[in-house]
């Protein structure tokens, strides 16, 4: 990348010192916000964006938590969270550990927490078919631990599930238990391709599963400005999405790629670094189409009430 802020070192490269906050916070939720982070395309972004905008989030002030529902266990890694030894998400799935007891914190970040995958979550798809409501169990398991932070003053305001890179149950399990699909599109060739078929689930789901799930968000990853089809990929994606495409591109940077390396976000391992401030300005927009939102949906019922 040829990108003169790159060319230096970067600011954290061995481990996260001290905590990570920002000057001006950013606007609070009026409710919770549980986003699913989804494209059965890997390499597209998804772990990349739910680590990094739950970290920036984390940074505006935000109680966020991180759902790593992928047995490759990258989101973890990105978070420095142990995935190994530990129990994590399959084990709440299986109904053999309360999802209290796996919730993990994220160093650097005094309000971002993880709840880790181990490889074991990879048999997840086959163990949870013969399993009574198979499709809600992240669902029954995100409600009770909400319900719990609630009442012990410390509720989320974000939750993202990273999600694997296929259609199957674990990525059922994740639409179910969303409010928000969030698809991260990287800006190549066939990046449309297959985008017909995660719609096609996402409305199935809605239909039958999780009518309050809604495609709210759309981000472009990996974008090069300087290739003309990169321009067409994105020109295309905001005539189909107008209202759902966040108009903030995030830059192919190198320092994003690496940071995982060194179990950090790129947010902590370089803040200075032009993926580093994309990510951020992509989360505030985020952030103010979620105060937005609500508030919009409240003056409705408030004028419906009105003229009943
Ligand atoms: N903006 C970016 N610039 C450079 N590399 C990136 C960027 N976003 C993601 N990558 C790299 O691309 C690869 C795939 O990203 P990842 O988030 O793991 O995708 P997915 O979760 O969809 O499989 C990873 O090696 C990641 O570090
Ligand atoms: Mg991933």
């Amino acid at each position: 990348m040829d990108d003169s802020r790159e060319t230096q070192e970067p600011v954290n490269p061995k481990k996260v010192i001290g905590t990570r906050r920002l000057k001006e916070a950013m606007a609070k939720p009026a409710k919770l916000r549980i986003f699913t982070v989804a494209n059965q395309k890997g390499g597209v972004g998804k772990t990349t964006t739910t680590v990094n905008l739950a970290a920036s989030l984390a940074m505006g002030g935000l109680r966020t938590l991180v759902i790593d529902l992928d047995p490759q266990g990258n989101a973890s890694t990105a978070l420095g969270v142990e995935h190994r030894e530990n129990d994590g998400i399959y084990e709440v799935l299986m109904g053999t550990n309360p999802i209290e007891k796996v919730v993990q914190k994220v160093a650097g970040f005094p309000h971002l927490e993880c709840i880790s995958s181990n490889t074991a979550l990879a048999q997840a798809e086959i163990n949870l078919v013969s399993m009574v409501a198979r499709e809600l169990r992240l669902k029954e398991a995100i409600q009770e631990l909400v319900a719990a932070k609630q009442s012990a003053g410390v509720g989320y305001d974000y939750i993202f599930i990273d999600c694997p890179p296929s259609l199957g149950l674990l990525t059922v399990n994740a639409f179910a238990a969303a409010q928000e699909l969030l698809i991260p599109i990287q800006c190549e060739y066939y990046a449309l391709e297959g985008l017909t078929q995660l719609l096609e689930t996402y409305s199935v789901v809605k239909k039958r599963l999780n009518n309050d799930l809604a495609l709210s968000t759309i981000i472009l990853t990996m974008f090069d400005g300087r290739t003309r089809l990169a321009n067409d990929v994105a020109a295309s994606v905001r005539s189909h999405f107008p209202n759902e495409l966040i108009d903030i591109p995030i830059p192919r940077a190198v320092r994003v790629s690496e940071a995982p390396s060194y179990g950090q976000t790129v947010m902590t391992y370089d803040p200075g670094s032009p993926g580093a401030i994309a990510y951020l300005q992509v989360a505030r927009e985020i952030a103010e189409r979620g105060k937005g939102f609500d508030s919009n949906v409240v003056s409705i019922n408030y004028k419906k009430g009105e003229s009943a």
